[in-house]
């Protein structure tokens, strides 16, 4: 009986879908069961967060989706955020060349021109097989008819509530009459929302390009300081870009090129890793995890100091994964010495919660691993009229090269702000095939430590020969350039491991939950299972 399952199983096309709320995961897996692609699920899942997952689900931010057809081909589509026309690399600067507090994190200066919803009709219009209006009603539904508000929401809004409090179209939708988050179990309506929806979903992406949806935006916008104007709308287009493809531990990862960093990062590092025995050392040896903080920390430097734009690179960034290169940068990591940043040098030739992520596996083979923000959590912390919440993407950009962004990046001049540039990202969604069919889908939000939360995801998986869940359940441990800090999750390691740290003169910090992955995977019977950390993933059979 058993065995008659199991065969049975491996001829049923199944699909599956793991993102980080119940209703978007619902929609997509609606899609799926309607004869949808992995695409129409994945534009269907989007609408939806956008809907029921405010702080980073959006309409007014942008992302990076990584698409690999049944026939093999992958993709690289680059729906980021641009700077608007009218930015300057000062504009964020006073009279004397200091930042203005908060001036690239809330507001309407803090904005870019958001991708979303072009790069999901783009998408869609090449690959999506369904009707766009049937993959838009189920977010229409809901922001309509409403939904109950989660712990996690409620969580999540009571954290942000004050700077919520400002934008009053935020205020009326998100928080209750006195100020305070919406209660567990309320149902939150969006009226506007809904009506923004619906015209997307009767015109396509022309209501984002000009009329009602983006002229009330752009009076908003100037109302409140910001620089957004009619041609940054008309003119946004994504982006298709080379697609990073690593060749590693028998697999073939592919992960997004610039300006994502998550390509050349996760590449540096499976690279430099490959020169010491980490599968004999094992995952819980202080050698493991010292080498891989080093590492870490290297690739970082790179990152910050030579990533940005792609037209803005005066040089190929493949120089920055050549072997040799990477096999000299390993060769000065020893697991018994922790090096500090003042030592840490990128690389030197002659001549940059809240964030989401949803991997999607179509019956049809074809997957789909989508990253999308607003930055920082609710975005820019202003809603436009038509009742979605503004990125702060601008805040990726270098404002103040050489000082520390809001995630302690230290960036550099290839990352400046430029008129209709894209900031250096660190999401990095990403795809591994196995045998020639997809056997992982992955990504996660968290800033900078997305970088290190899928490279210890991909480490688990294929290195260590966790399974699926333990890979992905795991606790994570991060490392930049500076500071020096290897930054843990609280039950990561034992007093032992955290006392042999100590000893080599590793500084260590306690904190909170690294990355939020929500993923999916083969099992080595051909089935799929989704794995969603803090959301939620289902197989359709
Ligand atoms: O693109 C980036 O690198 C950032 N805007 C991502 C921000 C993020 O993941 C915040 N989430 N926790």
């Amino acid at each position: 009986m058993m065995l008659l399952a199991g065969l049975l199983l491996a001829f049923l096309p199944q699909g599956a879908v793991a993102t980080s709320e119940t209703h978007a995961t619902a929609a997509a897996a609606e899609v799926l069961a309607d004869g949808g692609n992995a695409i129409d699920a994945a534009v269907a899942a989007s609408f939806a967060l956008a809907v029921t997952l405010p702080a980073a689900g959006n309409l007014g931010g942008g992302g990076f989706m990584l698409y690999r057809e049944p026939s093999g081909l992958v993709w690289f589509l680059d729906f980021r955020e641009i700077a608007p026309l009218a930015a300057t690399a000062s504009m964020y600067l006073d009279d004397y060349g200091k930042p203005i507090s908060k001036l690239s994190t809330i507001g309407w200066k803090a904005a870019g021109v958001p991708g979303s919803v072009f790069g999901m009709w783009w998408a869609h219009r090449e690959w999506g097989r369904l009707p766009w209006a049937r993959l838009l009603a189920p977010a229409i539904s809901l922001a309509s008819d409403g939904f109950p508000i989660s712990a996690r929401e409620n969580r999540s809004l009571s954290a942000a509530a004050n700077s919520l409090m400002d934008d009053p179209l935020c205020r009326l939708r998100l928080l209750d009459e006195d100020g305070r988050a919406r209660p567990v179990g309320s149902i939150l309506r969006q009226p506007e929302l809904a009506a923004t929806l619906r015209a997307i979903s009767e015109q396509g992406e022309d209501a984002f390009r000009s009329g009602p949806i983006i002229e009330e935006l752009l009076a908003a916008s100037t109302a409140g300081g910001g620089v957004l104007a009619a041609e940054d709308f008309e003119n946004y287009e994504p982006k298709i870009r080379p697609v990073q493809r690593i060749h590693w531990s028998g697999t073939e990862v592919y992960a997004p090129t610039a300006p994502s960093s998550g390509g050349v990062f996760v590449e540096q590092c499976l690279t430099m890793l490959s020169h010491f025995p980490l599968s004999s050392w094992g995952r819980k040896d202080v050698r493991s995890i010292q080498v891989l903080g080093e590492v870490e920390a290297r690739a970082f430097a790179d990152r910050n100091r030579w990533l940005g734009d792609p037209d803005g690179l005066d040089f190929n960034p493949e120089r920055l994964v050549h072997p040799d290169y990477l096999k000299a940068a390993a060769a000065k990591i020893s697991p018994k010495r922790s090096t500090r940043p003042t030592q840490l040098e990128a690389g030197e030739w002659k001549e940059s919660e809240q964030t989401t992520h949803y991997s999607v596996i179509g019956p049809d083979g074809g997957a789909v691993s989508v990253s999308t923000t607003l930055n920082s959590s609710y975005g820019a912390k202003v809603m436009a009229p038509g009742g979605f919440l503004m990125n702060n993407e601008m805040d990726d950009f270098a404002t103040n090269p050489g000082a520390a962004n809001q995630f302690g990046l230290v960036q550099g001049e290839y990352n400046k702000v430029v008129a209709g540039r894209r900031p250096l990202s660190s999401m990095c969604p990403t795809i591994v095939v196995r045998s020639g069919k997809v056997d992982a889908v992955l990504g996660s939000p968290g800033g900078p430590t997305i970088l290190t939360t899928i490279l210890q995801v991909l480490l688990n998986r294929y290195t260590f020969g966790m399974s699926p869940r333990a890979s992905v359940m795991a606790p994570r441990f991060h490392r930049q350039d500076r500071p020096a800090d290897l930054q843990y999750e609280s039950n990561c390691f034992s007093i032992e491991q955290l006392s042999k740290l100590r000893g080599i003169g590793q500084p260590l910090r306690r904190r909170g939950p690294i990355g939020d992955v929500n993923a999916v995977f083969r099992l080595p019977d051909d089935s799929l299972t989704a794995i969603a950390e803090y959301g939620f993933g289902v197989v359709v059979d």
